[in-house]
């Protein structure tokens, strides 16, 4: 696991969006798995600076997202793809065949699931997939519990995390649904790599506890331990529970390693 550890969220934003935009340089059709949040925010507008810079060409990528509101359809301002929609796709004029999301108003939800994990297969799989994380360890809208061997589903959306998400609901937390639909650990795991951004003191003991902890599914992040090409990208808040050694480890290997 390589661990890079930044000043600040900005640092980190930046970073992120370079590295995606090397990956796209190399593979234009790449195929991208994408998380939304707050964590997310700074990285998506420097992609679409880089996209104003022509430095940054997203229209021959494909991508999906970790999750969706399930009994919101994309239309409700609340809606991870309307969020998608304001801070990436549209401004970085991306062809909407090619963003594909789930349907939080689909009737038949094992169906949707189903579909998208194929669809997912279709394109190739996925070549990157950005994730944040939450305080709880939890990784899309997997939550503590979730098992490794899980593909995409409808799940429960835990108290804290619907309350970190009242943010999209004019912080009515009453009005952020209670299910979700989100793709497994095991779909999270056959990316190709795995970028994994965090920001702030209130990550910092699952960060210690993803990189130190057990593997162990009561902290779903863990599970990419197992996974062989996987990068964090801290700011120093987050990190604030490593101790130094494994920083300067993951400096060396920093430099041997690249998207
Ligand atoms: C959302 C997602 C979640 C968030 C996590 C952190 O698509 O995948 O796992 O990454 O809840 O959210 P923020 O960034 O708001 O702290």
């Amino acid at each position: 696991m390589q661990i890079e550890i930044f000043e600040d969220e900005q640092a980190v934003a930046q970073t992120a969006a370079n590295l995606l935009a090397n990956q796209l340089a190399t593979k234009p059709n790449s195929v991208l798995l994408l998380p939304t949040g707050r964590t997310p925010l700074l990285m998506y507008a420097h992609m679409v600076e880089l996209v104003q810079q022509k430095q940054l060409d997203l229209t021959n990528a494909k991508t999906f997202n970790l999750d969706e509101f399930y009994g919101i359809g994309p239309e409700h301002p609340g809606s991870y793809r309307q969020y998608m929609e304001r801070v990436l796709f549209v401004p970085a004029a991306m062809p909407t065949a090619n963003t594909v999301m789930l349907n939080g108003a689909a009737t038949d939800s094992v169906r949707e699931c189903a579909d998208y994990e194929a669809a997912i297969k279709a394109a190739g799989g996925v070549d990157v997939a950005v994730l944040g994380i939450g305080a709880n360890g939890h990784i899309g809208f997997n939550e503590p519990g979730s098992p490794f061997d899980s593909r995409t589903r409808q799940v429960r959306i835990q108290p804290e995390t619907r309350a970190a998400n009242a943010f999209l609901f004019n912080n009515k937390l009453e009005e952020v649904p209670e299910t979700a639909l989100t793709v497994g650990i095991a779909t999270i795991l056959e990316a190709r790599k795995i970028l994994l951004l965090a920001t702030g003191e209130s990550k910092a003991a699952a960060i210690a506890a993803l990189i130190n902890g057990p593997i162990t599914e009561g902290l779903p992040a863990s599970s990419l331990q197992k996974h062989p090409n996987v990068s964090l990208l801290l700011d120093k808040n987050a990190a604030a529970q490593l101790n130094t050694n494994e920083i300067v480890t993951t400096e060396v290997e920093r430099l041997a390693h690249s998207l």
